[in-house]
């Protein structure tokens, strides 16, 4: 989970507001869905699905539910017999960000939190192909000894099935922190896998600059750019390319607290599976693992206990497919709503 998008602001409005200079400046239509109580009562009646039932894409056979990650039976149904060759979880952190303590992002026992993550696990290793990979983003709080990361790394030997593969860090542009402290940019992904799963090597879009190592082929020295693949970087375990969401960004989802940029979830899934392999995702939020899937050929299986979550998923996809936009930037993804608080919006911004 991204620890707060950048530039989240107001309840609900137009696309602008007038700025302290007096220019008109972009904002998002709506603020953080976990934190805004009469925000979600006006969107609810929009949401074609409540909790227990299942999308089912007539196009390419996603699979869109708001559904519990931690029962059973929920992800049985929605899987209906099939096995997931990857596996893409961004739970929640069990961080509190500043003082947003709300349902979604509150902080839990430690304690509770681990049962919780062992039944999510239980049920993807279920889900799982027998040659799969598993990624899961993961938290830390400093304040809090690092907890969940170091709890969810060890819980993790319980399941044999799972060996872990690689330990990933992303870097945001923009971090939490003090004066007194190295500012907090890092987010965690652990690479788990099982079986022999296939892995595909993605290039960035950095080239190489460095030259120097040199080595003897068949009696000429060459340099390693000669020999190289790519004349782009391959990516390491620490990923420094990638832009963090923000409400200028077209892949921006208003609302969503916790969006991972497109092209993470992307290198994740061109990395680790091959068209119509089946992905599973069971916290879908803005639907990135969906969209992702969506745009290479894999079929994607997602769910939210969040019926917001769930329909934002599946909008971002309808609004893909019809417009051939990422995300909304700082447009509505519920139109139908804008009437109704244009008086609203008019008040706040005069
Ligand atoms: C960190 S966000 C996922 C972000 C996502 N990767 C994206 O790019 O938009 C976590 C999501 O998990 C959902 N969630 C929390 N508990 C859940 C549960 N038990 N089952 C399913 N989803 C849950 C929350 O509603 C939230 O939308």
């Amino acid at each position: 989970m991204d620890r707060e998008k950048m530039g989240q602001q107001s309840l609900f409005g137009n696309e602008t507001i007038l700025a302290a200079n007096g220019k008109r400046q972009l904002k998002e239509p709506f603020g953080r869905l976990d934190v805004e109580p009469e925000l979600r009562k006006h969107l609810l009646p929009y949401c074609r699905l409540s909790f227990g039932e299942i999308w089912e894409d007539p196009v390419r056979g996603h699979r869109v539910g708001v559904l519990d990650a931690i029962k059973s039976d929920h992800v049985e149904r929605i899987l209906n017999g099939l096995k997931a060759s990857l596996i893409v979880n961004d739970p929640p952190y069990n961080v509190v960000v500043g003082n947003a303590n709300t349902q979604t992002l509150s902080k839990e026992a430690l304690s509770d939190y681990m049962i919780f993550s062992r039944r999510w696990v239980m049920n993807c290793v279920r889900s799982a192909a027998a040659n799969s990979h598993l990624y899961v983003w993961i938290g830390a709080d400093v304040r809090d000894n690092f907890q969940p990361l170091p709890d969810f790394m060890v819980m993790m030997r319980e399941f044999s099935e799972f060996k872990p593969r690689n330990f990933i860090t992303l870097r945001n542009q923009r971090g939490y922190g003090t004066q007194k402290n190295w500012m907090w940019v890092r987010q965690e992904l652990l690479h788990y896998i099982q079986g022999d799963p296939k892995f595909t090597v993605v290039y960035t879009d950095i080239p190489k600059i460095l030259r120097g190592y040199y080595k003897d082929v068949n009696g000429t020295r060459t340099e390693n750019l000669e020999r190289s693949k790519s004349s782009n970087i391959r990516p390491g375990n620490v990923w420094v390319d990638l832009q963090q969401v923000f409400y200028r960004l077209e892949e921006n989802v208003p609302g969503c607290y916790a969006q991972k940029p497109l092209k993470a979830i992307e290198r994740i899934l061109l990395s680790s599976s091959s068209e119509d392999d089946i992905v599973l995702d069971c916290f879908a939020h803005s639907g990135t693992t969906l969209l992702a899937g969506e745009r290479l050929g894999r079929t994607v299986i997602t769910f939210d206990i969040d019926p917001i979550f769930a329909e934002l998923t599946i909008r971002r996809l309808e609004n893909y497919r019809s417009k051939g936009k990422t995300g909304w930037q700082c447009q509505n993804p519920f139109p139908e709503m804008e009437k109704a608080y244009d008086t609203a919006a008019t008040t706040r911004v005069s």
